[in-house]
């Protein structure tokens, strides 16, 4: 009743699904030895007996009788006849399920397929679904699907909100490694192929993790990996050979810095041959990077690039660049415009093996954000996008905020840059360009608190994100639904309420924080709890510029800092005026009168007033819902969910209280409907 076991626990399963495993359980063969093999026959045994109480018998099925096979074609006759209809993968993860003659056969185009396929067949035998006749075949739609620790050596997790690192504790990794293995687990099942195991600011600490003694332990992770068919990398410190490297240059274009890191790179995979790597944050907030040295992001990358290629390895490169330190008085700077201003003009430059890594959005992972308009604006570039999975400024994981809804949101987005369809997913996925390869990355939200999430229902954003990364088409409430039917059982009930609770927690979330895309208005530092000019006069470029009569960011051509001319026709166009932008973003690029008419009728002020009032309502209702379930949800879990429940619906009404009261006393304009305002 923990949460331990997140999705892949054994609650309650219905009748039809214990019948369903009776039938096709009592045999399980798998002929091929390799680890993801090894990891996929041991789920579905495990699955078989918490379905059927019975231990499967090894081997193929008699004549007549019903079992399972697992394979690749290379390795089993069954999987050979079932490759017809498995889809081509190069990376071997696709996989086809498919029941012939009794003999449902798992055919994965690799080891790392018949895994995702197992696990696919698992969420079938738990939903009770038919098996006789099944054919369904699946790829993944990016090739990466990555997972970002922001974990230190010292145990701590930046903007962690789930208890300390799994990963490491007083400055050295954890010796008991059962907890890296089941998150492990955790994210093959859910499509996840990489994980980056350290913070993307690397201290003193874990730069020395590309040392020599520190790499036996990095390899004993990614030996663990490996067996669930995921990649490790590690985040590196740009300056590395400075900070402890011996060297007293880390410039890019430096013949004994590139021959640091050609070293590095062969130490490395000396003791990781399939080491991923490299994840780097480069002149980004405090970070070094290749700017010392009068050099740009693509000099930067390319160094690296070059030190890996020999070993097939990758670098991630951030586009989280701007600038940290910008005097508040200055009106013509506008962070949002960075990571485009830097990047767009490098298109073309950067090596085969680089990825940017580019923010959902232009700022940070706010509550609502225009989707960042560097995305698609490289089409000579590969590029992940990335999402936050911590809920840094969506609640931390005290509030409920299933996020699936918002990055489908942008993944959904037409960027119109090749013309209608060109959305964000086949930006992402490398489709729409014509890139080799692509994908999605996310900053992950577990520690080692019990249920992994700190929320129990936040494990839905993790479990949510591999599901999208792997298949952007999913809808986030069939992913709801899967993750609430694995997590809490055949309770239908409780599946029910907390699938309805999860649509509209961002919706909720958003109603009593700041308004219409303006972001912000958090307490500084740790970002929790309203303060509505937290940020208003500091270096950090994220101002909302509330005056007495009006709010809101210009970023318009004609009048403002030209951000909205960043995209593509007929997008800039939308945004660039406030009658056509979207009632959501409209404080996003424009500065507007409180008195402004939104395109759903209201005015600014009185949307604020009465989204902060519904929205605190909506909390409450939230902790109502949660409470209908006392009784179908296990103990502990139940409990600690609901104090975070109260909790929220309490921080919901502070929320309201200090943004309603700032903006009447602000704007002096009263409540149409005469509510408490203080
Ligand atoms: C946010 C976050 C930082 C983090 C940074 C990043 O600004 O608050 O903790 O380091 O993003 O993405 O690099």
């Amino acid at each position: 009743g923990s949460g331990y076991d997140a999705w892949l626990g054994a609650p309650p399963a219905s009748g039809d699904a214990r019948r369903q495993a009776r039938a096709w359980m009592e045999f399980l063969h798998a002929p091929e030895p390799a680890a993801p093999i090894a990891a996929a026959l041991a789920e579905l045994r495990a699955a078989a007996i918490g379905l059927t109480g019975r231990e499967p018998q090894p081997g193929l099925p008699p004549e007549d009788g019903r079992g399972i096979v697992l394979g690749t074609p290379a390795g089993c006759a069954e999987a050979a006849d079932a490759a017809d209809g498995l889809p081509d993968d190069p990376a071997g993860e696709s996989y086809r399920l498919v029941e012939r003659g009794g003999l449902l056969v798992v055919a994965g185009s690799g080891p790392a397929g018949v895994l995702y396929g197992a696990f696919h067949l698992r969420r079938l035998l738990r939903s009770g679904a038919p098996l006789a006749g099944l054919d369904v075949a699946e790829r993944p739609a990016n090739a990466l699907r990555m997972v970002n620790q922001w974990d230190n050596a010292d145990g701590s997790v930046e903007r962690g909100y789930a208890g300390r690192s799994i990963f490491y504790l007083d400055g050295e990794f954890v010796p008991d490694r059962t907890r890296i293995r089941d998150y492990a687990r955790l994210l093959a099942s859910a499509g996840i192929n990489g994980l980056s195991i350290n913070n993307v600011n690397v201290h003193a600490r874990e730069t020395r993790f590309i040392g020599e003694e520190d790499l036996p332990s990095v390899a004993a992770v990614a030996g663990i990996l490996r067996g669930w068919g995921i990649s490790l990398y590690l985040s590196v410190n740009y300056a590395a050979p400075v900070e402890g490297g011996g060297l007293d240059t880390a410039d890019p274009l430096d013949e004994g810095v590139r021959s640091w890191w050609r070293e590095a790179a062969d130490r490395i995979y000396r003791h990781i041959p399939d080491f991923g790597g490299f994840l780097v944050k480069a002149d980004s907030e405090f970070r070094p990077g290749p700017f010392t040295y009068g050099r740009d992001h693509a000099d930067g990358a390319n160094m690296l690039a070059d030190a890996l290629a020999p070993h097939g390895g990758r670098i991630i490169w951030r586009c989280f660049v701007y600038d940290c330190r910008q005097d508040w008085r200055d009106r013509g700077t506008d962070r949002a415009r960075a990571a485009y201003d830097h990047f767009k003009p490098l298109d073309g430059r950067f090596k085969d093996n680089v990825f940017l890594q580019v923010k959902n959005g232009p700022m940070d992972f706010q509550v609502r954000e225009p989707v960042s308009p560097l995305i698609g604006a490289v089409p000579r570039t590969n590029l992940l996008v990335e999402f936050q999975i911590a809920q840094e400024y969506t609640g931390q994981q005290r509030h409920l905020c299933y996020l699936v809804p918002q990055w489908k949101e942008a993944l959904d987005f037409d960027t119109r840059l090749k013309g209608e369809g060109s959305t964000v997913k086949r930006i992402a996925s490398g489709e729409l360009h014509g890139r080799p390869a692509g994908g999605l990355a996310a900053v992950s939200n577990i520690g080692d608190d019990a249920n992994w999430t700190g929320h129990l229902l936040a494990q839905a954003n993790l479990y949510g994100f591999g599901r999208l990364a792997w298949q952007p088409e999913l809808s986030a409430e069939q992913i709801a639904r899967e993750w609430a039917e694995l997590t809490l059982g055949d309770r239908p009930q409780a599946a029910d309420v907390v699938c309805g609770m999860l649509a509209r927690s961002w919706s909720i979330y958003e109603s009593y924080t700041a308004p219409l895309g303006v972001g912000w208005m958090v307490k500084p530092n740790h970002h929790y709890g309203p303060d509505v000019d937290g940020y208003e006069y500091s270096m950090w470029g994220t101002y909302h510029f509330a005056d007495r009569d009006g709010i809101g960011v210009d970023r318009s051509s004609a009048s403002g800092t030209g951000y909205a001319a960043q995209y593509a026709e007929p997008v800039a166009r939308l945004y660039e005026s406030p009658e056509t932008t979207p009632d959501e973003l409209l404080l996003f690029f424009h500065h507007v009168p409180y008195t402004h008419r939104l395109r759903s009728g209201k005015t600014v002020i009185q949307h604020i007033y009465d989204s902060r009032f519904e929205g605190a309502e909506r909390a409450q209702g939230l902790l109502a819902d949660w409470e209908s379930l006392r009784g179908h949800v296990p103990e502990p879990a139940y409990s600690e969910t609901l104090e975070r429940f109260r909790h929220q619906a309490e921080h919901a009404r502070e929320w309201r209280d200090v943004l309603n009261t700032y903006f009447w006393r602000k704007s002096g304009i009263p409540d149409e409907r005469g509510r408490r305002i203080y």
